[in-house]
């Protein structure tokens, strides 16, 4: 018998052997006291250096406003990571070597001084290389971007021309603007002192295992990919459902709201990675066209359209998994009579050949009996004949569901004979679990995105004219919702899967809600 391991080798293909070697280089992260950098950054890079995929040698500079001193910072970031490391307990000697390359920068952003100072710094030791290839990752408040960006190229510290030495790139976290006009601002701004080609916008979605599989379950699958399209496909709905609530994030969350916190970037993003043409290659360029060109099919909903197409809801107090949550309203720094929507569920038609009249179902919300993300593509039933002609609505249509998180997987749901002497049929599944398939590796969005980002790889960020033509698409959405305030229809109660009106909006088009279901 062939051993499996070596049929597994032979049977791999390998995209990434042409992959661009990572350089040495320093990543700086401003924002170094924040919580994104102790929850996700450093637990992402202790675990990259742990994995050997760090670039030989880097050095990690945090830059923030509170004095401290470069083993004050280890010590803050051990503890975070101990708390949010996705491996434990943390390995003392690897975390030892890999804190050695950690170092701390005082400043306040806005303070052109600072930046001289980490200029200063940057050049004080180490190799040149480490000077001049800079990751800056700015994981500072939205408002700060700009800023930052200008005073790196002030002091010359980020170059935009053909002529820089090495690299710097600018990562730039999420929320890239607030809407169509302050993400153009912003991106004007950006791009005032950085070229588009070192920005490198996050959304972390982007970053998932199961979110990239779309690509590759799509485009190296000929029996899926000859199905996707309108005639075979009656309607798709894309879930990311929450079990918490806004917690301590009131203040954020009454700024933003669901359909900017999550439809403007992250389902969105899925939406169109399970919906693009193939791209004429695999260079970050090619993807990033088709998927800017399917955000421009997406038909903007009209203001005096929104209300029958897009369902907000709020929620009010009750219970999920057992434990009792308050409404929204009552969170901390949250309104009283606050109308912002923590559910929101819409129906997306895209206007393009492949898609024409197929409608998509989008959801999210907090405070929802699950956290689950999901696509649900729901292909059209059989001819009214044979089976479906006795069976009629009991006879299940095909469908197949991508199972993003948790308990990522695939699953394909047909009908087969119930065994016996009996006709009887009844729909059965084909399940791929990850997990039982390779293993329960699954890295963190974080930790390939920075990878992606020193290897200069732009694939997995969003390009200026994405962000801009998803905030077009929002932007029509809350121009409809613009002095509208909630209505006795928008309330749900925590633990609930979102308002009545969510359930009436598919209704009307002859389609219900699958909930995910919770992992066996
Ligand atoms: C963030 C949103 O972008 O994504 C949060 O701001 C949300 O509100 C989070 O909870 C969800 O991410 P994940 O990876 O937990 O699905």
């Amino acid at each position: 018998m062939s051993d499996p391991s070596t049929l597994d080798e032979l049977l791999v293909c390998r995209l990434d052997t042409g992959r661009r070697q990572l350089e040495p280089c320093t990543i700086v992260i401003f924002g170094a006291s924040g919580d994104l950098t102790a929850r996700k950054l450093v637990p992402a890079l202790y675990h990259l250096y742990l994995g050997r995929q760090m670039p030989m040698p880097f050095r990690i500079v945090g830059f923030a406003r509170r004095p401290k001193s470069d083993e004050e910072w280890r010590l803050e970031l051990k503890a975070g990571l101990d708390k949010f490391s996705r491996t434990k307990p943390v390995d003392a000697a690897i975390w030892g070597a890999f804190a050695e390359n950690l170092h701390y920068c005082q400043g306040e952003f806005h303070e052109l001084a600072a930046y001289a100072r980490l200029r200063q710094m940057l050049k004080g030791f180490g190799p040149p290389e480490l000077a001049h290839n800079l990751l800056c990752y700015l994981a500072t408040s939205p408002s700060q971007f700009g800023e930052v960006a200008e005073r790196l190229y002030a002091s010359a510290l980020v170059d935009r021309s053909e002529q820089r030495k090495g690299w710097q790139r600018l990562v730039i976290e999420k929320p890239f603007g607030s809407d169509l006009a302050t993400a153009r601002s912003l991106n004007a701004e950006l791009t005032r002192y950085a070229h588009e080609s070192q920005l490198f916008r996050i959304d972390h979605y982007l970053g998932k295992e199961t979110v990239q599989n779309l690509l590759m379950f799509r485009f190296s699958n000929a029996i899926f990919e000859r199905l996707w399209h309108r005639d075979a496909i009656e309607h798709v709905q894309i879930t990311v459902s929450e079990q918490h609530g806004v917690g301590g994030r009131g203040g954020y969350y009454e700024e933003a709201g669901a359909l900017r916190d999550m439809v403007q970037n992250h389902l969105l993003q899925v939406l169109a990675l399970m919906t693009m043409e193939p791209p004429v290659s695999l260079e970050a360029e090619s993807i990033r066209d088709e998927k800017v060109k399917l955000l421009r099919a997406l038909r903007i909903w009209q203001p005096e359209q929104v209300a029958m197409q897009v369902v907000r809801g709020q929620y009010t107090a009750g219970e999920v998994a057992g434990q009792s949550r308050p409404a929204y309203r009552t969170e901390p720094k949250v309104a009283p009579d606050s109308s912002v929507e923590t559910y929101v569920a819409l129906r997306v038609l895209i206007d393009n050949w492949r898609w024409s009249g197929v409608p998509f179902y989008l959801r999210t919300g907090k405070n929802l009996p699950l956290s689950a993300s999901e696509v649900r593509v729901q292909f059209r039933p059989t001819p009214h004949v044979l089976f479906a002609a006795q069976c009629g609505p009991k006879l299940d249509a095909n469908a197949l569901t991508l199972r993003l998180q948790p308990n990522e997987g695939i699953t394909l749901r047909f009908n087969g004979k119930v065994p016996g002497t009996s006709m009887q049929l009844r729909p059965v599944r084909m399940h791929f679990s990850y997990d039982a398939e390779f293993g329960a590796y699954t890295p963190e969005a974080y930790e390939r995105l920075l990878l992606e980002a020193m290897a200069g790889d732009a694939t997995l960020f969003i390009r200026r004219d994405e962000v801009e033509t998803a905030w077009g698409f929002v932007d029509a959405i809350r121009e409809g919702w613009r002095n509208q305030p909630l209505t006795a229809e928008s309330w749900y109660a925590a633990g609930s899967w979102g308002p009545e009106a969510a359930d009436a909006l598919l209704a009307r088009y002859g389609h219900a809600w699958r909930h995910p279901q919770a992992p066996q």
